[in-house]
């Protein structure tokens, strides 16, 4: 009985860390991710995401796709083989006032993001 108590305070445990990257705050409009644990680099594509990618929809769309591992438009799978594809559409889309350093930024943090949601 002691030692089936022990085994699962430690899933738990092993549980919480694994997901403890990767905090989604907020609801609709106003969901976005809570950076304070990301490492540094994923931060800084962060800081780029944030500004960069909420001129024409909100962060919802990127964070339910990564969370879900589903594009919540189109219905596609949304996961490491598609991040980039999906950086260069928004790239290319009129007025989009990013540049490539800028979406390849935002792709490695997708990436990672996704690594983390996994895991
Ligand atoms: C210039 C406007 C614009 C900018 C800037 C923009 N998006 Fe989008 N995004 C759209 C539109 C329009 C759609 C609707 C579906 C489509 O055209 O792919 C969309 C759809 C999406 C989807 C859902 C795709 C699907 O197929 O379901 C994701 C995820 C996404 N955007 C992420 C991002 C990320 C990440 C960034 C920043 C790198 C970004 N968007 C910047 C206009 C934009």
């Amino acid at each position: 009985m002691k030692k089936t108590f022990s085994f699962l305070v430690l899933l738990c445990m092993a549980a919480t860390s694994a997901h403890a990257g990767l905090k989604v705050v907020g609801k609709g409009d106003n969901m976005h991710y809570d950076p304070s644990s990301f490492p540094p680099a994923m931060k800084a594509s962060y800081d780029i995401m944030k500004v960069k990618c909420i001129k024409c929809h909100t962060l919802e769309r990127t964070v339910v796709a990564i969370q879900t591992g589903i594009a919540p438009i189109s219905g596609q799978p949304f996961d490491r083989n598609a991040t980039k594809a999906y950086g260069v559409k928004m790239l290319r889309k009129p007025d989009s006032n990013m540049n490539k350093k800028e979406v390849k930024a935002t792709v490695e943090l997708m990436n990672w993001l996704l690594d983390q949601a996994n895991q």
